[in-house]
């Protein structure tokens, strides 16, 4: 099995086909995690940089444990702490860690568009987006879409609302490309300083200012942080004033009663998007999230990387 592309770089560059055969891959994987030995050598050939620029818990982490379980060689670099600070060009940085033999690098980024000046200098080597400025963040919507079908089986004409900062979230565009690519309904909810109107022109989605009425539209909720470090001007009055209006409480939940899938990306401002007993009540599955990264990421390396083998 092959993608139609060489590199990670979003979901706005794969086909239906390429997500469809990330997803079943991962499933293979997932059922490899449950095994006592969690490792197979199909990567074992391979080295892979993981390469952060900016800080991270979740994606490095999974990245990570992805390629140990892969049996793949890993270096990785953190930007502070390296010659970064002394001047040096991304792209000198990456082709002086390139000379040491290394096969795939898994690129985090501040900056829109860095794995994809990557890939456009080093076309032969893969290179995987951890999450590129506001741009896209693609592994987190395939293991978005990889645990929504593990709990309700499909995405095809399933209402799925994404709620808070749509402005600043690379997860929001990822996922919006993602599951209208596999035949989902898309609504996006939050303060009107926060959803830019190309949402509702370029990406025909659907916008809900009004939290009860998009909790009551649809089966999933994916609940987004509010990215104060991506924001240089007052959006919205106060944290508290946000949580009253655009926060998930177990007080709307129980209001609107309905059995509703409660996602978030982490990390979690508690108190703020979602209150904790909704992220640690029945409807959420967020740690399940973090549990199928890693087979996701297992099968996004495994088929960019020539793996031949699962098990
Ligand atoms: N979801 C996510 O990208 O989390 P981290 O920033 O901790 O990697």
């Amino acid at each position: 099995m092959q993608l139609s592309t060489p590199h990670l770089l979003g979901i706005k560059d794969l086909t239906s086909q390429d997500i469809e055969t990330i997803l079943s891959t991962a499933t293979q994987f997932k059922e490899v995690l449950q095994r006592p030995i969690k490792k197979v050598p199909s990567l074992r050939e391979v080295t892979i940089v993981n390469l952060f620029y900016e800080n991270s818990t979740r994606t490095r982490i999974s990245f990570e444990l992805a390629e140990k379980r892969l049996s793949a060689d890993t270096i990785n670099f953190s930007a502070s702490g390296s010659s970064v600070s002394k001047g040096e060009t991304l792209l000198d940085t990456v082709n002086n860690i390139l000379s040491m033999k290394v096969d795939m690098v898994v690129m985090r980024h501040a900056s829109s568009g860095a794995p994809h000046f990557l890939a456009k200098h080093l076309p032969n080597t893969a290179i995987i987006n951890a999450g590129d400025g506001i741009n896209e963040h693609p592994t987190q919507a395939l293991l978005d879409a990889f645990s929504i079908r593990e709990k309700i089986g499909t995405l095809e004409g399933k209402k799925i609302a994404i709620i808070g900062d749509i402005q600043h979230s690379r997860v929001a565009m990822s996922n919006i490309y993602l599951l209208k690519k596999m035949g989902a309904e898309v609504t996006v909810c939050g303060p009107p300083t926060l959803i830019p109107t190309y949402i509702r022109e370029t990406h025909n989605i659907r916008v809900e200012y009004n939290l009860k009425k998009a909790l009551q539209w649809c089966d999933v909720a994916n609940v987004l942080r509010i990215q104060l470090e991506r924001q240089n001007q007052v959006l919205f009055s106060t944290l508290r004033e946000y949580n009253r209006v655009y926060g998930v409480t177990s007080a709307l939940l129980n209001e609107i009663q309905k059995d509703i899938v409660i996602l978030h990306p982490g990390p979690m401002n508690r108190g703020v998007e979602i209150d904790s007993d909704v992220a640690d009540g029945k409807h959420s599955i967020i740690l399940q999230q973090v549990e199928n990264g890693v087979a996701v990421r297992m099968a996004v390396l495994y088929l960019l990387g020539g793996g031949k083998k699962t098990s």
